[in-house]
């Protein structure tokens, strides 16, 4: 059922913008008439952006306050299964319960789950060269709806700084027996050799609006 309703929307479709009547039109008339199928309610961008903000504070808060207890009890050692284990778990569950997805990438990724798409990619570019020009990486933030076809999507980013902690194991001074446990863990990690101040990477929060 629903593959034929698809079927006869491409078809009216095709069939409203026929090269004849899209010829007499200006550019901003043939715009109007593509989103003519757009009746659904828009996506409010602010109010996005708030839900993303607060699911990203969920993630960070809840990784962060259990990297630091694991590190008091056991040192970075024991900490690395904190990331290892509970990163995606707590993404998975902050996504489950906030109706989006959020999760981590970065241009120099540990985990090759963590490897960004194109737009990321673009996106963890641009942060760099804010921040090259001076912009403070604390509130680096990017946004934007993108409509494909009859899909919508929220993507929202917020660049991740370097801290202190951070450096015992993504920095350029890893103890050998953290370095060890992380290459049996990684074998192609590339997230060392930061400095505090870096963007470490960059939080990314999508959700899917169906036209
Ligand atoms: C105890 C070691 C440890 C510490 C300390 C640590 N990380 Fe990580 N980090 C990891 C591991 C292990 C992964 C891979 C997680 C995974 O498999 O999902 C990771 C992954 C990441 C990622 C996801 C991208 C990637 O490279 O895969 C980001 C971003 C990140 N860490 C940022 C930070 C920041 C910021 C801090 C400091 C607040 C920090 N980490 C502290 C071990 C650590």
């Amino acid at each position: 059922m629903k593959k034929l309703l698809v079927i006869i929307s491409i078809m009216f479709l095709m069939n409203s913008c026929t090269k004849e009547e899209a010829a007499d039109k200006t550019p901003e008339m043939q715009k109007t008439d593509m989103k003519a199928s757009e009746l659904e309610t828009p996506v409010n961008k602010e109010e996005e952006t708030e839900n993303a903000m607060s699911a990203i504070k969920m993630f960070a808060g809840a990784l962060k306050s259990e990297l630091k207890k694991a590190i008091e009890e056991g040192g970075p050692v024991n900490a690395i299964s904190v990331c290892n284990t509970r990163a995606m778990e707590i993404a998975n569950k902050v996504s489950e319960e906030e109706g989006l997805k959020v999760g981590r990438v970065s241009l120099k990724n540990r985990n090759p789950k963590n490897a960004p798409n194109d737009w990321q990619r673009k996106t963890l570019e641009d942060f760099e060269a804010r921040k090259a020009k001076g912009e403070s990486v604390e509130s680096m933030t990017y946004a934007e709806i993108t409509e494909q076809k009859n899909d919508r999507q929220f993507r929202f980013m917020k660049a991740i700084p370097t801290g202190e902690v951070c450096i015992f194991c993504h920095g350029d001074n890893i103890a050998p027996e953290v370095m060890t446990r992380l290459k049996e863990l990684y074998p192609d990690d590339r997230a060392t050799g930061f400095n505090i101040g870096d963007i470490r990477g960059a939080f990314v929060v999508t959700k899917e609006f169906p036209g």
